[in-house]
């Protein structure tokens, strides 16, 4: 039985993370999707409004469990005891960053290995930040989020 974890901010959820989570389910046993609660980083949404944004997309697949954590993810890897720490990568410019990512874990714990999926093209360019400036100023974000979140995220972003 093979356990990935998929960590991330997900602030919120956007059919990139959707993509990349689909496809690391068919490729595991058991996955779980890790909203990562950092203090130096605030967020826009909750960790409970994240949560429950993840739950309501993934709600079709089964193999998969969406969880929050404010420690280590390292920790959480090993208390979950899973095999492998899935990120997604959309241009050479996030690839600095998470290879230092998945040195250190490495370091951390010898068999933490990280897998990197590369994102598809749609979502070569979408960042959560992107989709919440144009919800904040009323635009289309269709494109971005599935339409079960979509009216919450409007609702909690809109300006007026
Ligand atoms: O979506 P993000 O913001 O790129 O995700 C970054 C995340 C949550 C994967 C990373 O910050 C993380 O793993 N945080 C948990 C705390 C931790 O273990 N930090 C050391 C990793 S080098």
């Amino acid at each position: 039985m093979k356990i990935a974890i998929y960590p991330g901010s997900f602030d919120p959820v956007t059919y990139g993370h959707l993509d990349i989570i689909e496809r690391a389910a068919k490729l595991f046993d058991r996955l779980i999707v890790l909203v990562s609660i950092n203090p130096v980083k605030p967020s826009t949404f909750s960790t409970e409004e994240r949560v429950d944004f993840l739950r309501k997309s993934t709600s079709v697949i089964e193999n998969i469990e969406i969880d929050s954590s404010s420690g280590l993810l390292i920790d959480y890897f090993k208390k979950k005891n899973a095999d492998v720490i899935v990120k997604g990568l959309r241009a050479m410019s996030d690839f600095e960053y998470e290879f230092q990512m998945a040195l250190i874990n490495k370091d951390m714990y010898q068999k933490a290995e990280t897998v990197f999926l590369s994102a598809n093209s749609a979502s070569m360019f979408l960042s959560s930040s992107a989709m919440k400036q144009i919800a904040m100023f009323g635009g289309d974000i269709s494109a971005f989020v599935p339409d079960c979140i979509a009216k919450d995220i409007i609702k909690r972003l809109k300006i007026n």
